[in-house]
């Protein structure tokens, strides 16, 4: 199984990407983990980065690309799955991303999406900002790292889309509830994703199914 977590900062890319990753048994590639170890280690890259991290920006491309790169080489040695927790931000990265699974018979199966309103997501952020302190959880960042989500991160979701392998989840509800919902669904994907081919694959959106069903 090969996943993208596509979603806002909060949305709980990492809390979802861990359990599908020790679901499937494949490597849960988190490329801001990635970079604030090199942070934290101090190393020549985290010091290039950490200004961009605290600020809430992005860093350069190529940075991301580099370490997403050789984190796939390492992934097609072990079977070839990964789950991809904090890449592409941009289209540009979806796009260099998409050549790089091609080049290694990778691309993404699923492009998963987490959807949670802003109001919800600063609340976690605050919250874990009380627990942990990471740098960027502070209020003013929270809203520049909302904020790019929504200039230049969302749009790729319309890509997404358009390539048939998009699924929308309602990430409003408790993780576990979230957690359930998108193994199930992954599940019941993961006999057919090699066998359809890409021109007949069909995005899903279950963002509606909790109401349906009176459990949201
Ligand atoms: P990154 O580490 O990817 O941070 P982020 O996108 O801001 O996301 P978070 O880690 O804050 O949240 P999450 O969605 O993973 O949610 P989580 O599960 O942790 O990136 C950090 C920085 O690195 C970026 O700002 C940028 O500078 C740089 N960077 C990274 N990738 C880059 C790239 N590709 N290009 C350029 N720059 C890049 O959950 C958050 C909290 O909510 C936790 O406390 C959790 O317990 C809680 N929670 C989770 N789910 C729920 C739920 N359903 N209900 C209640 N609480 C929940």
């Amino acid at each position: 199984m090969r996943v993208l977590l596509v979603a806002p900062p909060g949305a709980g890319k990492g809390t979802q990407g861990a359990l599908i990753a020790t679901h499937f048994g494949i490597p849960h590639i988190a490329t801001g983990d990635l970079l604030r170890d090199h942070v934290a280690r101090g190393t020549e890259l985290g010091l290039a980065v950490q200004d961009h991290l605290g600020r809430g920006e992005l860093v350069p491309d190529e940075i991301v690309l580099d370490m997403v790169r050789a984190a796939f080489d390492e992934a097609k040695h072990t079977g070839g799955g990964y789950v991809l927790d904090g890449m592409p931000r941009n289209m540009a990265q979806a796009r260099a991303l998409y050549e790089i699974g091609r080049g290694l018979e990778m691309t993404a199966n699923v492009a998963l999406h987490l959807k949670a309103d802003d109001e919800e997501l600063t609340r976690r952020l605050l919250a874990r900002a009380a627990l942990e302190g990471r740098s960027d959880d502070t209020e003013e960042v929270i809203r520049r790292r909302l904020d790019l989500y929504h200039e230049v991160t969302h749009p790729i979701v319309d890509w997404y889309a358009s390539r048939g392998i998009l699924v929308a989840v309602d990430a409003m509800r408790p993780a576990e509830r979230v957690g359930r919902q998108i193994l199930t669904a992954l599940e019941a994907m993961r006999p057919l994703v090699n066998l359809v081919p890409e021109h007949a694959r069909r995005s899903v959106d279950l963002t509606g199914l909790g109401a349906a069903f009176g459990t949201s």
